[in-house]
């Protein structure tokens, strides 16, 4: 099977490859770089998958990428993913998101191929979202609270377009937040992670620097979600979307505290306003009763154990 992972040297694609390299049989994987993609997340499996030199927002750049790969499977997954960047750079944002999917159905509808397409959404997308809504559910409102949320929403939309429009064989996962190694510096329980390792190497005084510590957010581990992705793929439906969570909240500052405690260093909390947000998504857990039903989906790596894992991550590399 010849499958494409857009963002394959990011934090998820670089994840889903090991997954369909350990546990697909007879798998070709392709994927897409940019030029100075950092490769340290797929350098253990160079020799195993293809890279094509593509920009997603280059609609001829990706007509030839689909034209020549002909996938069987796609996974959507490269995006400017961060929610603050968004802030900074919402038009590169929605332009990433938006236009590099409108890119990808265009070309798989002109090469006249029928792969199935996975299009990863975000809970972003809920935004807001009223405390007797959760757990959230698929039909929850979508009240997006930052660009990268209006620009998930523009996927979503687009890919129930296409599918409707077109017949594309389109599944949309929202997925909750997802951590584990190889998690980018900047996202939250990396970016903890790193400033307690550093305070257990005595390279920072004992403090760590926080942001909003009362938002709740749903984690799962990033290797329960890239299995979900291909789950989604085999066994969702068509044109479908899917929530992809744990149906567990916590806050921010008991992630914090959790990691403390896992390490057992001792730290003062300290919290930066220039790391509070204009809006930040106060609430999110969702209900993943639909994406279980339709694929038989369990996560299966418990919280603690993916935390724990992130500082070992991080204390190899600091
Ligand atoms: N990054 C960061 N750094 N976040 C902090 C900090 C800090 O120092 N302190 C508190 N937070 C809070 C943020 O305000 C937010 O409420 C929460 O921690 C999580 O922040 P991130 O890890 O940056 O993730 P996110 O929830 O904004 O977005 C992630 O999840 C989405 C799915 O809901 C990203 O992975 C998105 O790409 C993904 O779609």
């Amino acid at each position: 099977m010849r499958v494409l992972i857009t963002g394959i040297t990011g934090f998820a694609g670089s994840h889903l490859a090991d997954y369909l390299l350990d546990n697909v049989g007879d798998v070709e994987v392709f994927g897409t770089t940019r030029w100075r993609s950092p490769t340290a997340n797929i350098d253990h499996i160079r020799d195993r998958i293809e890279f094509v030199e593509t920009d997603l927002r280059d609609a001829s750049s990706v007509e030839e990428l689909v034209r020549n790969f002909k996938p069987e499977r796609v996974f959507h997954l490269a995006a400017q993913s961060y929610v603050v960047t968004s802030w900074k750079a919402p038009t590169e944002t929605i332009t990433t998101n938006i236009i590099g999917t409108v890119n990808i159905f265009e070309a798989v509808r002109r090469a006249g191929i029928t792969p199935k397409i996975l299009v990863a959404c975000s809970s972003e997308e809920y935004g807001y979202v009223e405390p007797d809504e959760v757990p959230i559910t698929e039909d929850n409102p979508m009240r997006p609270l930052s660009p990268y949320g209006v620009s998930k929403v523009g996927q979503d939309l687009l890919a129930y377009q296409y599918f409707k429009s077109f017949g594309l064989d389109v599944v949309r996962t929202r997925a909750f937040n997802h951590t584990g190694p190889r998690r980018g510096r900047v996202f939250v329980c990396s970016d903890f992670a790193i400033q307690v390792v550093e305070v257990e190497k005595k390279l920072r005084p004992p403090e760590v620097t926080v942001g909003n510590l009362d938002a709740i957010r749903d984690f799962t581990d990033v290797r329960d979600t890239v299995r979900a992705y291909w789950l989604a793929l085999e066994k969702g439906k068509k044109g479908e979307v899917y929530n992809i969570a744990s149906g567990t909240g916590h806050s921010i500052g008991e992630i914090l505290d959790k990691l403390v405690a896992i390490s057992g260093v001792d730290v003062e909390v300290v919290q930066d306003p220039a790391r509070l947000r204009p809006s930040d998504v106060p609430l999110l857990i969702g209900d993943n009763n639909k994406f279980r039903a339709d694929t038989g989906w369990e996560p299966e790596i418990h919280f603690d154990q993916t935390l724990s894992d992130i500082l070992d991550y991080w204390r190899e590399r600091i």
